[in-house]
């Protein structure tokens, strides 16, 4: 029990005998590293539940054979401590071998002083050796699905692991990754799993750019150059807002904005159904405008949801 934590209820009935509520649970998938942004989902898990849970795993199912594995960034200790700070209530931070072997969690893992050990690497796990879920193809070919190809099964695997071992009654998304976001709404629907998805805000810095574990990699000029992401899609917005909604008006607004950042990279720029990740030739009801950058050779993402105000 924490101070300042809501309780969970016992109401007297009239007959005397009492109900026991079980604490209702939040769950907030992260793979650490842990910024404002991830403190957002946390703060808002508590405003709903009587107990938080934060999960901190480097999945290695997601991550591409060229992509940052082995380099993501991993700060358990630091993780902790902001954690604690935020009031969560228990953290669960298997291995690798721990949570893609046969073991059985129980109770006992969920430690507020897991062991280094953590993140260690099962570099027996591919994409051919494990059960995975398979989202929907129609949500996997656009955006990064197209670049990171296998990304969003072993993302969707993860996510289906963790529900089925905390058991929350809510889990927590982020919309800094939409189509994470909207994968796993899709997942949790088609499979019927008993939790409700929960997507926040995306927590940006002050000058707009998208918080991410990721920035860390970013050199001071870098660091400057990347906040032409989100001006590109600010000066798309702009456009939409002045009544222009067709596909390629506001697409090109946002490249028009990168070529004036000519070390950033643009890798995708789409306009697409924000539930279903269908491309759209114009926006009806809403859209979402989202885009995927090389600074450096860090990647970056963003997007933004254009509907009428
Ligand atoms: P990670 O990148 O650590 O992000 C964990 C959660 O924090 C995600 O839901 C993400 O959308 C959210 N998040 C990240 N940056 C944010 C920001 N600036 N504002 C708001 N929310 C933000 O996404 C993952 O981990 C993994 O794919 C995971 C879901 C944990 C599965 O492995």
């Amino acid at each position: 029990e924490r101070s300042g934590q809501k309780q969970p209820v016992h109401p007297t009935k009239s007959d005397n005998s009492v109900d026991i509520f079980p604490p209702t649970v939040g769950l907030v998938p992260t793979m650490g590293a842990l910024h404002a942004g991830h403190l957002s989902l946390i703060e808002q898990a508590r405003q709903n539940n009587d107990l938080v849970v934060v999960s901190i795993f480097v999945n290695p199912l997601q991550f591409g054979p060229n992509e940052d594995f082995q380099h993501y960034p991993r700060s358990l200790d630091h993780d902790r401590l902001l954690c604690q700070q935020a009031g969560v209530d228990a953290i669960f931070a298997p291995t690798a071998a721990e949570l893609y072997g046969q073991k059985k969690f129980g109770i006992q893992e969920w430690d507020v002083t897991p062991s280094l050990s953590a993140f260690s690497y099962a570099p027996h796990l591919t994409a051919e050796s494990v059960s995975q879920v398979i989202p929907p193809a129609a949500m996997t070919t656009e955006l990064c699905g197209r670049f990171r190809p296998g990304h969003f099964a072993g993302v969707a695997t993860v996510v289906t692991k963790l529900l089925t071992i905390v058991q929350p009654d809510r889990a927590y998304f982020g919309q800094k990754d939409a189509q994470q976001l909207a994968i796993l709404k899709r997942v949790v629907a088609d499979l019927n799993l008993p939790v409700e998805v929960i997507g926040c805000p995306t927590v940006r810095e002050m000058d707009g750019l998208a918080m991410s574990s990721r920035n860390q990699y970013l050199s001071v000029a870098e660091r400057q150059q990347a906040t032409v992401l989100y001006r590109g899609l600010k000066q798309a917005e702009q456009l939409f807002y002045q009544g222009k909604r067709l596909r390629e008006d506001l697409i090109d607004a946002v490249k028009t904005e990168l070529m004036t950042a000519p070390e950033v990279r643009l890798q995708y720029v789409d306009l697409v159904h924000p539930d279903t990740m269908m491309p759209l030739e114009q926006v009806e009801d809403c859209g979402l405008l989202a885009m995927a950058a090389f600074v450096g050779s860090t990647r970056l993402i963003d997007n933004l949801v254009l509907r009428d105000r």
